[in-house]
């Protein structure tokens, strides 16, 4: 897999052998824009990660995902390892006997911006205000910690996603990257 920053560069990369495998928008959000207050319902807890593996995240992670874009655990270690800081949070459906890994979020810091690298939700109970939660209490753990701006990419087919993302302030950048593929077997 290759990510190209610019489409002159996918371009010689395709010359390559590569394949076009998705097209990502770039999002970026000022922390100084106010955080807007969203809605959870009361059977909702967000937490942060105890109790639960990476092996639970990763059930909603491919309910969530089409097969080129999961991750499994080894992959969301890496993720969450690859910046100096990083917070997990978690969406619990508290309503039965037992508590229930109902969506996530993964934000890293870096030495001066945070980025989303993950946010999950279990498709069954879209549009409860639970996605809008997790990514309202990653800004704030991001503006605790004086991340000055926080960026996320999302595949330019996710309306849901981008839709959220334009609602607590980010804001689409004009360039895009492009996601390229190639066989190893070839
Ligand atoms: C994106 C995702 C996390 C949203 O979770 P959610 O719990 O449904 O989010 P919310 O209920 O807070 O909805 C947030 C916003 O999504 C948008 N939204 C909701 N339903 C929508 C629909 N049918 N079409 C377009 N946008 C929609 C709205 O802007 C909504 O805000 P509003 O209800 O105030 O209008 C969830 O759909 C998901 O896990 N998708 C698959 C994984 C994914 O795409 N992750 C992000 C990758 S970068």
């Amino acid at each position: 897999m290759w990510q190209a920053e610019t489409e002159r560069f996918a371009a010689v990369m395709l010359e390559q052998g590569f394949e076009p495998a998705d097209t990502l928008y770039v999002l970026h959000r000022d922390i100084k824009t106010p955080i807007k207050s969203s809605f959870l319902p009361p059977w909702v807890s967000i937490t942060r990660a105890k109790g639960y593996s990476y092996s639970d995240l990763e059930k909603i992670d491919h309910r969530c995902f089409e097969p080129f874009w999961r991750q499994d655990p080894l992959m969301m270690e890496d993720a969450r390892t690859s910046t100096p800081r990083a917070s997990l949070k978690l969406a619990i459906d508290t309503r039965g006997s037992e508590n229930t890994l109902v969506g996530f979020s993964l934000f890293g810091l870096g030495s001066h911006a945070a980025y989303l690298q993950r946010l999950a939700v279990d498709p069954d109970i879209w549009g409860n205000g639970i996605g809008s939660e997790l990514v309202r209490r990653g800004l704030n753990w991001a503006r605790r910690w004086r991340a000055q701006a926080v960026s996320v990419n999302t595949q330019s087919s996710n309306q849901r996603a981008l839709r959220l993302y334009q609602k607590l302030g980010f804001v689409l950048q004009p360039e895009m990257l492009w996601i390229l593929k190639k066989s190893c077997t070839n």
